[in-house]
């Protein structure tokens, strides 16, 4: 493994692209391999053993692939399964986490809104930095049930997701929050819907510039930053259909390359 080696990055699908994004905005010199286990998503009604059960399987490919560090782009499975990831390989791997931290130190309202799938919701990480960062906040927490089946389907504008988007902010709404955490990878692509049923004043977080973030600083630790300026592989693989992972990445499909994969 050498600094040219690939940044390893999975999700349940399509959604951790966005994680993607923020990470080669901030690392363009960075090879990156991505896996989307879209065939198996949404991870967030799974068992935690089953959540683990796929993180393993998902590591373990790219560590085939010889990727230098993994980043787990999946707020579910970093909620449930990251600790035994990171008690099985020795290699860096980094997590997302909701963003609550920031949420809660500028909430002027004193209340804000997580969005987040069953299995993050639930987790003991989840309810650990709940405890430690929002003290006195009032939190609205709501299961986002259907959103990441109708995001890895591309329907991102349909009445359908426009109605369940409805029906997750109303109690939100009715709490006043003025910051809204997206709790899952494949939120931020409903960040233009959200903005037309949110108030101005609500702030919308995502945990994608804080991964990148992070990223850098575990390359820069392990001394593996990649400093020059070679034309970069970035490849993405995909156990279904590749046509939603390649609508999300319009704006990167000259210089990327999906491949459907059986993983
Ligand atoms: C899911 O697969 O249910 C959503 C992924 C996430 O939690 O980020």
């Amino acid at each position: 493994m050498n600094t040219s080696s690939p940044i390893g990055i999975f999700d349940s699908g399509v959604g951790g692209s966005s994680i993607w994004k923020a990470i080669h905005q901030l690392l363009p010199n960075e090879n990156t391999i991505y896996l989307a286990d879209s065939k198996n998503a949404p991870y967030g009604n799974k068992t935690q053993d089953e959540i683990i059960a796929l993180s393993i399987k998902n590591t373990e490919l790219l560590l085939r692939m010889k990727c230098k560090v993994i980043v787990v782009a999946c707020n579910t499975a970093t909620t449930n399964a990251i600790h035994i990831l990171r008690n099985n390989y020795d290699i860096p791997i980094i997590g997302i986490e909701p963003a609550i931290k920031p949420a809660a130190l500028n909430t002027k309202t004193k209340s804000v809104g997580i969005l987040a799938t069953k299995g993050t919701l639930s987790s003991t990480l989840f309810h650990a930095t709940t405890k430690q960062f929002a003290k006195d906040i009032t939190i609205t927490e709501v299961i986002g049930e259907g959103l990441v089946p109708l995001i890895e389907a591309g329907k991102l504008d349909s009445p359908e997701m426009i109605k369940l988007l409805q029906m997750y902010l109303a109690p939100m709404l009715s709490k006043n929050i003025d910051h809204l955490v997206l709790g899952c990878s494949h939120y931020p692509y409903l960040i233009s819907q959200l903005k037309e049923l949110l108030p101005s004043e609500v702030m919308i977080i995502d945990s994608g510039a804080a991964v990148a973030k992070q990223t850098k600083a575990i390359l820069a630790k392990n001394k593996l930053l990649n400093n020059t300026s070679n034309k970069v592989n970035l490849d993405f693989y995909i156990n279904n259909s590749k046509s939603t992972l390649e609508l999300l990445l319009k704006d990167y499909i000259s210089k990327i390359k999906v491949s459907e994969k059986d993983f």
